[in-house]
């Protein structure tokens, strides 16, 4: 059986952790779509949301990772798309309740703010925990 493809981007702040956590995914059995940055040279962050988006939306990948320096502006900018639900994380909880709550198909991290050891552990939680449905499902449709 294929592996869920899940799609990672991030601006030149976020690099070093995108690169991280998509050995993580990897080593998980997820295939990774990578759609850059491809290094530590400047770049603009709303490219990589919008490159992610559309990867998305196409189908090519079901969920997503974003990564910038605060990963402030790459979820504003990635949450101007109609079918991405971004969620900016700090921690494990705020990563469950994104799922459980909000039904987040896309995480985003600072890389600046927060550590690789809590980057890793959102990570986890995010791809492990299923959305809870039933008076949330309402509130989501709303958003639509
Ligand atoms: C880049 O310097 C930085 O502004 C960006 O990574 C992000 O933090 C923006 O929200």
């Amino acid at each position: 059986m294929a592996s869920e493809i899940i799609a990672i981007a991030s601006d030149h702040a976020g690099f070093e952790l995108k690169e991280t956590l998509k050995a993580d995914l990897e080593a998980l059995g997820f295939s990774v779509l990578d759609l850059g940055a491809d290094g530590l040279d400047s770049v603009d962050y709303p490219d990589f949301a919008n490159a992610l988006s559309a990867a998305m939306r196409e189908g090519k990948a079901g969920r997503g990772v974003l990564v910038c320096g605060t990963g402030i502006g790459i979820s504003i900018a990635a949450n101007r798309h109609r079918n991405i639900r971004a969620a900016l994380c700090h921690d494990s909880v705020s990563a469950r309740l994104a799922r459980q709550h909000n039904d987040a198909n896309v995480l985003a991290l600072g890389a600046r703010l927060i550590g690789t050891e809590v980057a890793k552990d959102c990570l986890k939680v995010f791809l492990e925990t299923p959305f809870d449905g039933g008076r949330h499902l309402r509130r989501v449709e709303k958003l639509a």
